[in-house]
């Protein structure tokens, strides 16, 4: 091989490196950001979601049974997370935050939160992933709107 097809060849493998990259970040979905078009995210989100979400926000995103009446220990129950609930009302960094930190992370002083933090039992893919397969479940006027607040926190 000459010193130019040698250069050709390594320019071909790093674009190959590149593409191949991108592709497999593709496929996963990357850990930074929600996919919910993405069929393999949304899938990997619903397991998730059965596993470790459903126990309190629902099988079916319905929530818990009058979750706007406040418990006898001051807690809120888990609101649904389907277009009834306001999930939607927030921005995807904010929903990333409450899930990975837990809802005392952005509630007021003095706030008691149910929502626990899972930044210790999930990977920030899987959350995302969680976070895809519930925005995959929403009607795409609410969709569209909750993608106008982007990323933003509170
Ligand atoms: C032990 C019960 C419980 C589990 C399990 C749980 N949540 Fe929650 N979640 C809550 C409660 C209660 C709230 C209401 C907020 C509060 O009181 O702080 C909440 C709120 C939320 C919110 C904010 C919704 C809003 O409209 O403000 C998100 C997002 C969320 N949960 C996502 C998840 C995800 C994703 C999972 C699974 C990985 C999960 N939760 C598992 C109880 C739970």
């Amino acid at each position: 091989m000459t010193r130019a097809n040698l250069a050709v060849a390594a320019v071909a493998v790093a674009a190959l490196g590149v593409v191949g990259g991108a592709y497999v970040w593709a496929i996963l979905g990357g850990p930074g950001g929600p996919d919910p078009d993405n069929p393999r995210v949304v899938a990997r989100g619903q397991a998730v979601y059965a596993d470790t979400c459903a126990q309190c926000h629902g099988a079916n995103l319905e929530g818990e049974p009058d979750w706007r009446r406040r418990k006898a220990d001051g807690t809120l129950p888990a609101p649904p997370h389907d277009a009834s609930g306001h999930t939607w009302h927030h921005g995807d960094d904010l929903l990333f935050k409450v899930t990975r930190d837990g809802g005392a992370s952005i509630a007021p002083e003095g706030f008691k939160s149910a929502m626990p933090a899972f930044g210790e039992t999930l990977s920030d893919a899987d959350i995302w992933a969680a976070l895809s397969f519930i925005k995959s479940r929403w009607p795409p006027a609410i969709r569209h709107h909750q993608e106008r607040l982007g990323g933003q926190t509170r």
